[in-house]
């Protein structure tokens, strides 16, 4: 490869960047096609998005339905690469009796670092003294949010005793409205820097959004009445015992960290595919989320479980939700556009309640499969087309082998090549 064709890449076209690529990976005609398929996202758009576009990379996007949510359906869009996440959330919500949400107004958090005070205990009172002014001067910066109902609403300091001497650590508190709120907040905080450099003596560095968003969390909570979690083993288990080892898997996320994440993870599996469907920063959502897990505490779930008076199971969840409606992606990209459609959202709080509610629903799935017949027999047939495409199925052939490696229970490369060969020798 030549690093000089890639110097100044992003002064090229597209297509002659497509044509750089071609040339220095040796790409063959069907591999140049990949690159110069347009899908629902135009390479004009993309070209604005990110730099050095050669082409946009699609994931499979997809429904679940059964959200019943404060009383309301919803059908909800994802978008994800893992097989069984649409399946199980939808199983999930299916089971469920309807989700009950809330969500915080959009506070969110932009912080300034100010360094080179004296005592920053001292310096900290000197800026909360003139919070009023300083919030006064905020009003001012953007006119719009306020006009929309928004702004700053408080100034709170910390002083910080660190290894390069006192700091203090200003949190401006800005209401958001419907949108994620990066730009608002960072151009606030770039505003009114130097107001702080005044009042503290001190020099300010960084001034930046707080991914942290512990003032804007959303809440979800349903109930899996025992009748429906037997219903959900087709009778094999008693809803009495799925509850138990529900609960038993619970306890044992809280008590460990290694299995906290991966509970986690499995949280996120749904909160990630809303996110991206909807053209939001997922980069931002997953940060909050294990950061708000560990805040003030030691690392734990996102989701509780415990059993009402009548034995069912309920589930609760609470974490940080900084979404947008407005700005960014989601609305310059014509699927997230399709997505908010389809949600039928109206404020980023609604976006923020379902998208805890598909959170709660997934976990729940994921730990009633795990806690009863294990996660790979309704996974692994799910994730057996793919293996069956990995081992060379073509599409008419894909669902024969899907089916019977899930009927043997062995769902790997090598039984669905032989599964292959076999369907192949009778044909
Ligand atoms: P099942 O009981 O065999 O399926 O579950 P079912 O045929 O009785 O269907 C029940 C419902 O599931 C259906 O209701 C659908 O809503 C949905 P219906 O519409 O028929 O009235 N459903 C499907 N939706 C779309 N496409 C399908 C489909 N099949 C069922 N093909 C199921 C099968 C996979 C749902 C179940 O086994 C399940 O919930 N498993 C959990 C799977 C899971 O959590 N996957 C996530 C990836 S694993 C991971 O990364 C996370 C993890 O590590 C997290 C952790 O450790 O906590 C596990």
């Amino acid at each position: 490869m030549n690093t000089e064709n890639f110097k100044g890449f992003y002064k090229k076209s597209i297509a002659e960047r497509q044509d750089t690529v071609a040339k220095e990976f040796g790409l063959n005609e069907q591999e140049l096609a990949l690159l110069k398929k347009e899908g629902p996202l135009s390479f004009a758009v993309a070209d604005r998005m990110i730099e050095n576009v050669i082409g946009t990379f699609p994931l499979p996007y997809g429904l679940a339905p059964n959200f019943n949510i404060d009383g309301k359906e919803y059908v909800v869009p994802f978008a994800i690469e893992e097989p069984s996440v649409v399946a199980a959330a939808s199983n999930g919500a299916k089971l469920s009796s309807g989700f009950t949400t809330s969500a915080d107004e959009a506070i969110m958090i932009g912080q300034i670092q100010v360094v080179g005070v004296k005592n920053g205990a001292e310096a900290a009172k000197k800026i909360e003294s003139k919070k009023k002014e300083l919030l006064e001067f905020l009003q001012t910066v953007d006119p719009v949010l306020v006009r929309f109902g928004g702004g700053p609403r408080d100034i709170k300091c910390f002083a910080l005793k660190t290894t390069r001497g006192d700091m203090v650590d200003v949190h401006i508190l800005v209401d958001v409205k419907d949108a994620m709120g990066a730009n608002a907040i960072n151009t606030m905080t770039e505003k009114v820097f130097p107001k702080i450099e005044e009042i503290t003596g001190g020099k300010v560095v960084l001034r930046i959004i707080s991914n942290l968003a512990v003032y804007r969390l959303a809440r979800a909570k349903t109930t899996w009445t025992k009748e429906s979690l037997t219903e959900s083993t087709k009778g094999e288990v008693k809803g009495e015992d799925v509850v138990e080892g529900i609960l038993n898997a619970y306890e044992y996320a809280t008590a460990t960290q290694f299995r906290a994440t991966t509970h986690n993870k499995g949280i996120m599996n749904g909160i990630d595919a809303v996110v991206i469907a909807t053209g939001n920063d997922f980069r931002a959502i997953e940060a909050g989320a294990h950061s708000f897990a560990s805040y003030k505490r030691t690392y734990q779930p996102l989701t509780k479980y415990y059993k009402d008076k009548d034995g069912n199971l309920v589930g609760e969840i609470e974490l940080p939700l900084a979404l947008g409606l407005v700005g960014g992606a989601t609305k310059v990209h014509p699927m997230a556009q399709l997505s908010l459609k389809i949600l039928g959202v109206k404020t980023a709080q609604e976006l923020a309640r379902i998208i805890a509610a598909v959170g709660l629903s997934q976990n729940f799935a994921a730990l009633r499969a795990l806690s009863t017949e294990g996660i790979q027999r309704g996974h692994m047939r799910l994730h057996a087309k793919n293996i069956a495409v990995q081992a060379g199925a073509s599409a008419e052939e894909i669902d024969f082998v899907a089916e019977k490696m899930a009927e043997t229970k062995e769902v790997n490369q090598a039984k669905a090549e032989s599964l292959l060969k076999e369907l192949r020798a009778k044909k």
